[in-house]
């Protein structure tokens, strides 16, 4: 912490200290202590929800390494959330609250503590979504605005953790890839939920001067993903001795993201971002299902035709692909896992090393599907 007696806020101490915490990637706050002088602390006490599931401990996992920060995770556990995904923290830095973002009651005792606040916490699977809609509505509608709600009371930076899959789907051959002035045409119960949230921030900016920034992120890989996902699928489906299941012709095409290239993204956005923004977070990634299914086979030593094709998802978006211009020039982020073969054979050694992190969800996961023909 540092103090000066520059009342004006824009002082010569004020601009150096801005401009070495930036450089160290934390942003700092204002505070007038009782003797009416000025006090600047960094941000250090971040709120993550769903820090429990795969991007959120993955970030949080990322924050307490590259930070002095501490962290309250609030996160429901619901079959997507793994305590074990938190394992091995900095002693005395991470505490979980065992909640649900939607509690109001909850969720205002939580931020009032804290120096900012990052929403990761949703329902996140598209094929879940068309079998049940009803929690991606509570959680990702409601508990964005309960979150929403909480820092507007209590001025609390806010960041919001969105998806690519708001902008709707491209066409294969299409030039265009999506950019932060894309119109918002969401296909599924999962994505319009997520499209509404973001557009609930949008109006808190607006109308109420909520300070948040919000990011769009293309399909992340990596570990502690679940296993009902594609990648993770397909992983373990062969390291069971089975096969992967391709939906539909194998043609649909995403954009990987290696999930620490997303929580490099999204610290920095947290520290250096302008509020009201949004930024869009892609790597360059793009590949066809089939495309992954074949690396997936060939990096574990089985013919890469070994896969079966299985009933189509309904709605299935053809393609996503994100231009992170904005990000990358604005802001300085460069994707570190640039070599997507590599970071596949990373995941794959990751899931292989950790059967007893995947095994008790597998079974289950399988027989939902099997009920559709997937
Ligand atoms: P996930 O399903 O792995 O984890 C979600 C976490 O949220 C779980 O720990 C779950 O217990 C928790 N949760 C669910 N409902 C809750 C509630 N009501 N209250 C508190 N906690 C609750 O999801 P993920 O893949 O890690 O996605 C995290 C965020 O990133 C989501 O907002 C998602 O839309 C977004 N996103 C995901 C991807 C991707 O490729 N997975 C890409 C872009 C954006
Ligand atoms: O684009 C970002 C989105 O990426 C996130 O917002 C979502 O939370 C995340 O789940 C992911 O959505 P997708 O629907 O793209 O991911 P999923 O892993 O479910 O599927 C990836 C692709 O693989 C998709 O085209 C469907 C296909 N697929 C999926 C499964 C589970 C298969 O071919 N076979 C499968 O078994």
């Amino acid at each position: 912490a540092a103090r000066q007696d520059d009342a004006s806020h824009s002082g010569p101490v004020w601009r150096t200290l801005r401009r070495v915490g930036r450089s160290a990637g934390i942003s700092l706050r204002r505070a007038t202590c009782g003797d009416g002088r000025l006090e600047f602390s960094p941000v250090t006490r971040y709120l993550v929800t769903g820090g429990a599931g795969f991007i959120g401990a993955n970030f949080v996992h990322h924050l307490l390494a590259h930070t002095d920060a501490t962290v309250t995770v609030l996160d429901k556990l619901t079959y997507a959330g793994n305590l074990e995904s938190l394992a091995g923290l900095p002693e005395g830095r991470c505490r979980l609250v065992v909640g649900d973002v939607a509690d109001p009651v909850l969720v205002d005792e939580l931020v009032a503590g804290q120096d900012l606040v990052v929403h990761f916490a949703a329902e996140s699977h598209n094929d879940n979504s068309l079998r049940d809609p009803s929690p991606f509505v509570q959680t990702n509608l409601v508990g964005t605005y309960t979150l929403l709600e909480a820092v507007r009371r209590h001025g609390t930076r806010y960041h919001h953790i969105s998806t690519d899959e708001v902008y709707g789907d491209l066409e294969l051959d299409d030039p265009q890839r999506f950019t932060e002035t894309t119109p918002y045409h969401p296909s599924s119960p999962y994505s319009a939920t997520k499209a509404g949230s973001d557009l609930l921030v949008r109006a808190w900016v607006r109308s109420f001067g909520v300070q948040a920034t919000i990011s769009n992120c293309s399909n992340n890989y990596g570990p502690y993903q679940h296993v009902e996902k594609f990648i993770p699928r397909q992983i373990t489906n062969v390291l069971d001795g089975g096969r992967p299941k391709l939906y539909g012709s194998g043609a649909n095409v995403r954009d990987w993201i290696h999930v620490e290239d997303h929580s490099a993204a999204v610290l920095l956005i947290t520290a250096r971002g302008r509020i009201g923004e949004t930024y869009l977070i892609g790597a360059d990634g793009e590949r066809s299902n089939r495309e992954v299914v074949e690396a997936i086979l060939s990096l574990l030593g089985r013919p890469r035709d070994a896969y079966d094709q299985v009933t189509d998802r309904a709605g299935h978006d053809l393609r996503y692909a994100i231009d992170a211009t904005k990000l990358r020039t604005e802001l300085g982020w460069q994707p570190v896992y640039a070599d997507f073969a590599a970071g596949l054979a990373d995941t794959i050694a990751w899931y292989r090393d950790h059967e007893a992190w995947w095994r008790p969800q597998k079974s289950g996961t399988e027989a939902a599907y099997a009920v559709l023909g997937q």
